[in-house]
C-alpha cells in the first residue's frame, strides 16, 4: 500500500478535524538518509560554521556560493567514471532540455567550474574559496552517514608550492582546535604520487595483485581492471589481508614528489602539528595528486573520516581551464557536530536575555510593548501569548535561560513600576517603568 491514499475528506469537518485524517491516512515522512536539523541543535552548527568562516578568512579565504547541481559531465569528469560516487552514488536526473544534470555529491568540482567559467585565474594569480552546503551521496544510511549532508570545504588555487599544503592542513587544524575537537582526531598525510611515478606503482600493483585476483572480493576483482588503487582502501577482510604486503607507493614517489611531501611534513613538524604516515590513504575521487589527508576519529564507529583532502593539479585543466595547480579539503558537518557534542555537551541551547511576564488584567499590552522595545535594542525575549499562571511564565524563563524576568503585574503598573526578578538568583526589586530602558542597556553589555 503507497503512502499515499485518496481522501475522501467531507467539507463539513472542521480544520483540526481534517487535519487529523490527513495524518492519519498519509503519514509524512521525510527521505531515507536525509534529515533535519532542528532548532535545538541549530546554535552548535552556527558556532562551528561561524568559527570556520572567521578562521578561514584569517588565512585570506573567501566564500563562494555554488549551484547545488551541475551537468553531470563535471563530476563524471571530476571524480573520475570508476569511482563508487560516480558509478552509483550521484543523484542525476534528466533536465527537461533533456541534458544530465546531478545534485553535487562533492563541492570541489562545481568551485572549480566556477573558477574556470568566472576566469578567476585572470584576476589573481591564487585564489582562496571555501564553502558550505548540502551535498548528496545515495549511500547506505548509517550514523554519521548521510544521503543529504553538510560540507565545509576550501580550495586554494595557483600554486605548487608545498607551503599551500601546509597551509590548508594548518588552517583546517587551527580551525579543529579553536571548536576543541583535536583530542578526538588524528591527522593521516600520504602522497599519491603525480604523472611521473603513479603509473609505473600502479603497474607494480597490479603486478603483485594479479596472481592473487580470485582470492580478491568480487568488487576488487572489477577494481583490479579499473582502479586498482582502490584495493588498498577495501574493507573486506579478505583483500585487507591481501593488500597488506602490496607495494606501497610512499616507497615508489619519484624525486620530485619526495621533496614535496618531505616538504610537508617538516612544516607541520615545525607546527607541532603530529600526523601519521598512512600509505593506504587513496581517497575516493580520482583527481588527487601528490599530497593526501584525511582527518580521522575513532568515536564514530565506521564513519571515522571527518574531514579529508589534497592536491589537485590537474583538475583545472582537466575541465578546460589553464594548468592551474590546487589543493583543498572538506569536512562533513555532521560527523564533525557529532564529535563536538561529545566534548561541548551542552551550552548550545537557543536561549533568551530576558522574559516578560504579565499577570492581571490590561497589563499584556505593555508587556508587549516591552518585549517590541527591547527587541529593537538588540535584546532577545520572550512572553508568553496567552494568559498563564505566573508559576507557568517563570517556569518558562527558566527553561529558555532568560537571566531576567520582567513581570508586569496590575498593581505595581498602577504605580508606574514593574518587578526585575533576578533568574540566577531568584531576587526581585522593583524598578520604575522608565527605568526599564536602562535595564535593557545593562543587558546589551
Ligand atoms: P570526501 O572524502 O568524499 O572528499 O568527503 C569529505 C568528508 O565529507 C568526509 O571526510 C566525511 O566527513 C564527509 N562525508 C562524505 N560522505 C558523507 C556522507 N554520506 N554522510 C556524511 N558525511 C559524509 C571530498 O568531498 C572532497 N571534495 C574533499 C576535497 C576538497 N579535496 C580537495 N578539496
Amino acid at each position: 500500500m503507497g503512502i499515499f491514499q485518496p481522501l475522501e475528506l467531507s467539507t463539513n469537518l472542521s480544520p483540526f478535524n481534517r487535519c487529523d485524517r490527513i495524518q492519519a491516512v498519509m503519514k509524512v515522512r521525510s527521505i531515507r538518509g536525509f534529515k533535519d536539523i532542528l532548532p535545538d541543535s541549530i546554535k552548535r552548527w552556527h558556532y562551528i560554521e561561524d568559527s570556520a568562516g572567521n578562521i578561514f578568512e584569517l588565512y585570506g579565504f573567501s566564500e563562494i556560493r555554488i549551484p547545488v547541481v551541475e551537468f553531470t559531465d563535471i563530476f563524471a569528469r571530476s571524480i573520475g567514471t570508476s569511482t563508487d560516487i560516480v558509478e552509483k552514488e550521484m543523484y542525476s536526473f534528466t533536465d527537461r532540455d533533456g541534458s544530465s544534470i546531478t545534485l553535487r555529491p562533492e563541492g570541489t568540482a562545481g568551485v572549480v567550474r566556477a573558477y574556470i567559467e568566472n576566469s578567476l585565474y585572470a584576476k589573481s594569480t591564487i585564489s582562496k574559496l571555501y564553502y558550505m552546503g548540502m551535498m548528496f551521496r545515495h549511500e547506505r544510511p548509517q550514523k554519521g552517514r548521510y544521503r543529504g549532508f553538510y560540507q565545509i570545504g576550501a580550495e586554494l588555487f595557483g600554486t605548487k608550492d608545498p607551503y599551500a599544503d601546509s597551509e590548508i592542513i594548518l588552517m583546517l587544524w587551527r580551525f579543529l582546535e579553536k571548536i576543541e575537537v583535536t583530542s578526538l582526531i588524528r591527522l593521516e598525510l600520504s602522497s599519491l604520487g603525480d604523472e611521473n611515478c603513479r603509473p609505473s606503482y600502479k603497474q607494480k600493483l597490479v603486478k603483485y595483485l594479479r596472481p592473487l585476483k580470485n582470492e580478491l572480493c568480487e568488487n576488487c576483482q572489477r577494481r583490479l581492471e579499473v582502479n586498482p588503487l582502490r584495493i588498498l582502501d577495501c574493507k573486506e577482510k579478505k583483500c585487507k589481508e591481501i593488500s597488506k604486503d602490496a607495494p606501497s607507493m610512499l616507497d615508489n614517489l619519484c624525486d620530485n614528489c619526495n621533496k614535496h611531501l618531505d616538504h610537508v611534513k617538516d612544516s607541520l613538524e615545525n607546527f607541532s602539528i603530529k600526523y601519521i604516515l598512512n600509505p593506504r590513504i587513496v581517497r575516493g575521487l580520482d583527481y588527487y595528486t601528490r599530497t593526501v589527508f584525511e582527518i580521522k576519529t575513532d568515536e564514530l564507529g565506521a564513519q571515522n573520516a571527518v574531514a579529508a583532502g589534497g592536491r589537485y593539479d590537474g583538475l583545472v585543466e582537466e575541465l578546460g581551464g589553464p594548468p592551474t595547480p590546487a589543493v583543498g579539503f572538506s569536512i562533513g558537518m555532521e560527523r564533525l557536530v557529532l564529535l563536538h557534542e561529545k566534548i561541548v555537551p551542552v551550552g548550545f541551547q537557543k536561549g533568551v536575555d530576558a522574559f516578560i511576564a504579565f499577570i492581571g488584567k490590561d497589563t499584556k499590552k505593555t508587556a508587549f510593548q516591552f518585549a517590541y522595545d527591547f527587541r529593537k535594542q538588540g535584546i532577545s525575549v520572550e512572553m508568553e501569548y496567552e494568559n498563564k499562571s505566573l508559576k507557568t511564565q517563570l517556569k518558562k524563563a527558566d527553561k529558555l535561560g532568560a537571566k531576567y524576568a520582567i513581570i508586569v503585574g496590575e498593581e505595581e503598573l498602577a504605580r508606574g513600576k514593574v518587578k526585575v526578578r533576578n533568574m540566577g538568583s531568584s531576587s526581585e526589586e522593583e524598578i520604575n517603568i522608565d527605568k526599564v530602558k536602562q535595564l535593557s542597556i545593562k543587558l546589551s553589555n
